[in-house]
């Protein structure tokens, strides 16, 4: 290989690499990772109906993944996923606006999951929210 040669090669290889090193992460950023569906299908919350006030929302774990109950300022009790159907940030319930907001790309939600500004493509899952006695107990829809 001649010096001319040598320099081609070293200069492809090293503008690859840097290519490279600069893409991949990019990508990984730009495409988010496969989100597994969760196996659960009921959750006993730890909470108690009483400690959730009116236009309030928490995020709790449904099984592997994460969902926000929400109790709407009318008093009415209802849960989701709080994975964004945008790029799969966690969503959360903001009581200024008294809907589910998600910061990532200001991504907006009804209080029946339904995507109304911003990125998202289609509406949060929504789950099933019973209250029995001093307990909430969420499931998945049949
Ligand atoms: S990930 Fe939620 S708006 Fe983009």
């Amino acid at each position: 290989m001649d010096r001319r040669n040598f320099l081609n090669w070293f200069l492809g290889t090293a503008a690859g690499a840097f290519l490279v090193s600069v893409l991949y992460p990019v990508s990984r950023y730009l495409i988010p990772p496969k989100v597994e569906e969760s196996t659960a299908r009921n959750v006993a919350l730890s909470i108690k109906p009483a400690e959730v006030k009116p236009n309030s929302g928490q995020v709790f774990r449904f099984g592997s993944q994460p969902a926000i109950l929400v109790r709407s300022p009318a008093g009415e009790l209802k849960a989701f996923s709080a994975v964004c159907t945008h790029l799969s940030c966690i969503v959360q319930y903001r009581p200024d606006v008294s809907h589910i907001w998600c910061a990532c790309h200001n991504g907006h939600y009804d209080l029946n999951g339904k995507n109304i500004a911003g990125p998202p493509p289609k509406p949060l899952d929504e789950y099933v929210v019973n209250v029995k006695g001093d307990q909430i107990v969420v499931s998945k829809k049949a």
